[in-house]
């Protein structure tokens, strides 16, 4: 019942989305493209806003984090040590019948009736295939149906008039070797890489072969040492970057939650490791409890690092209208881990279309990963590219020498171990892993180590399709004749709602009305987007708005003529979309008590 209730609400935001001009097919009048959303008038202004006050919090509000736009092909090299040429793959399989491919992590179970089949020939021509197959049946469907799907199977094979051979059934439970849609057998699972491939320059050849950026995280990497030079930071501190990202994913799906074309906001937060700190120090200050551990502190280690980004980043969602309570913060277990990542806190939202628990809650789905990825992403790097990615700690050095032998013994070696852990993972050699693992051990007491990171990677689109369901509600409101009807309405919060306020004259064929409301317009253009409307009854260009999620309106009438008395001359009635109140207010003041209204909502 409550995913029928789910499934219809989720067609009511499609059908808004495309009727209102927030999202619309790919391609549209060619028959679409899967996987590829274009952003209408109002959804272009919503990711607008919600990448804009991203960068504000993340940059123009902090003194730690500067930006970074790179380009979205770069050198090959970039994804062999990023491990996505050889790792960034889903398994799929696809169906024996129709071809159909799935992510096989996305089969769901099933029980039933398995009809096995030996081969098929055909007596009019002669032919005969071998080949073995196998159909799966719900209990209770009749044998038929596995016949008709496996005579399609033979068919493809050219045995046009099959007879089956050897038939038999068993019962089959919980398996995932089935196409959920016609029960026909699956093809093994395989890798399938998710990387676009493109060619650069005018020879399609392996060695002009490079990639569509599948995430915006590693050209930070790669300029990583660039940044630190000009930007005049020291680690702790942070390279975001807001751009588009491509995965030929094997299934796009619910909306545009899962695309193949998309756009990323990640920051890479690097800092100390945790022997750095010790030494310096005296000790690494762990998390205390649960929350927000308040202003950053030059003795953080990496969990206190990792639990404030993800306190951060749940304020930040708040910031932008969505509730604590519509949002999960879910830990990867430790078999859900990338091999490099200490920690990683994904961000959930609950999408109409999340999986339920057995209570009924719904489960959310990822809006962002928070990532403690150890000192793995440069390090790579260093070894692939043989430039160095290591930073000098001017005050590790000093602090080292003062330390007793013991304790550099012990710093030392944990450094040694992390390391060594770190270069056999990559394949090398052990003799080699444990001498370089020495130097870079060495490295450390004389100030030089490799930053760790922190890494908060949110997905524009995810926002935005989080925004808008977030958004939608119908409730009664008064008729042009005081009749209830159902209103829908987007109530964005003001910072991010496409539009920020309305302007309307009365009438449209009173030119005081219009010249009044225009100047009102072009009073408060140049600090918010505006939209003037003047066609139709009043009540109908309110609701109209209430859909597109706009928070204010202002209607410029009688009163702001001065016609019903002196004292109400230049005052404009100003209506807030979400209580639909009403309220006078002097248009000289009005430009004020907007931004107000939008800087806290
Ligand atoms: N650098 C780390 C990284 O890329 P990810 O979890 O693969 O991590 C980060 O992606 C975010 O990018 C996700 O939380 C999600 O918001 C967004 N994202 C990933 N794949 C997406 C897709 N196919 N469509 C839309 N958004 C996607």
């Amino acid at each position: 019942m409550a995913e029928a209730k789910t499934a219809e609400l989720m067609e009511k935001i499609v059908s808004l989305c495309k009727r209102r001009g927030f999202i619309f097919q790919s391609s549209e009048i060619y028959g679409g493209l899967n996987g590829f959303w274009d952003y209408g008038p109002l959804g272009a202004e919503l990711k607008r806003n919600i990448k804009e006050s991203w960068w504000r919090s993340m940059t123009q509000m902090r003194d730690d984090v500067v930006g970074l736009e790179a380009t979205i092909i770069m050198h090959p090299k970039i994804w062999e040590a990023s491990g996505h040429t050889s790792t960034f793959s889903d398994l799929m399989v696809d169906c024996l019948v129709t071809r159909k491919r799935f992510r096989a992590d996305q089969i769901e179970a099933q029980s039933g009736i398995a009809y096995f089949y030996q081969g098929a020939s055909d007596s009019g021509s002669g032919k005969e295939s071998k080949d073995t197959f196998s159909v799966l049946l719900p209990p209770g469907k009749p044998p038929e149906s596995a016949r008709k799907v496996a005579k399609q199977f033979y068919q493809m094979r050219g045995i046009e008039n099959a007879t089956l051979l050897g038939e038999r059934s068993e019962a089959a439970q919980n398996t995932t070797r089935y196409n959920p849609e016609n029960g026909a057998l699956l093809t093994e699972p395989r890798p399938f890489n998710l990387m676009l491939k493109t060619y650069v320059g005018p020879v399609e050849s392996e060695d002009n072969k490079s990639y569509l950026r599948p995430e915006t995280a590693q050209a930070i990497f790669a300029q990583f040492k660039n940044v630190l030079e000009v930007s005049r930071q020291k680690v702790p501190f942070g390279i975001c970057q807001i751009g588009k990202a491509f995965r030929n994913e094997i299934n796009p799906r619910n909306f545009t939650f899962r695309s193949r074309e998309f756009e990323q906001m990640e920051l890479e937060f690097f800092i100390r490791p945790d022997e750095a700190i010790e030494a310096i120090y005296g000790s690494v200050a762990k998390p205390a409890g649960p929350g927000h551990p308040g202003e950053p502190q030059p003795n953080w280690g990496w969990q206190l690092w990792h639990q404030y980004w993800v306190e951060e980043r749940f304020r930040y969602y708040e910031s932008i209208g969505l509730p604590r309570q519509s949002l999960v913060e879910y830990w990867q277990k430790s078999d859900e881990l990338a091999h490099y990542a200490r920690a990683t806190v994904d961000i959930l939202y609950k999408f109409p279309f999340s999986k339920r628990d057995e209570k009924g809650e719904l489960m959310g789905e990822e809006l962002e990963g928070v990532a403690a990825r150890s000192d793995f992403d440069l390090s790579q790097h260093q070894r692939f590219s043989g430039k160095s990615m290591t930073v000098f700690d001017e005050e590790l050095k000093p602090a080292w020498s003062k330390l007793s032998d013991a304790k550099k013994a012990e710093l030392s070696q944990s450094y040694f171990e992390a390391r060594q852990r770190y270069l056999s993972k990559t394949g090398e050699p052990a003799e080699k892993a444990d001498k370089q693992a020495r130097v870079d051990a060495e490295a450390l007491g004389k100030g030089y180590y490799i930053p760790h990171v922190i890494e908060p990677s949110a997905g524009v689109d995810r926002l935005a399709l989080a925004l808008i369901c977030n958004a939608y509600r119908e409730d009664q409101a008064p008729d042009e004749k005081g009749n209830m009807e159902t209103r829908v309405v987007m109530k964005f919060h003001p910072r991010i709602a496409p539009v920020k306020v309305a302007v309307f004259p009365l009438l449209k064929n009173k030119p005081e009305l219009v010249k009044k409301a225009l100047e009102v317009r072009d009073l408060l253009r140049p600090e918010m987007s505006v939209f003037y409307d003047e066609a139709g009854a009043i009540g109908r260009r309110y609701r109209r708005q209430d859909e597109a999620g706009t928070p204010f309106g202002v209607t410029i009438d009688f009163e702001t003529l001065g016609e019903k008395g002196p004292e109400l001359k230049d005052t404009a009635t100003l209506r807030y979309r979400d209580s639909m109140k009403q309220e006078r207010v002097k248009i000289s003041e009005l430009l004020q008590i907007l931004i107000k209204q939008i800087r806290f909502g």
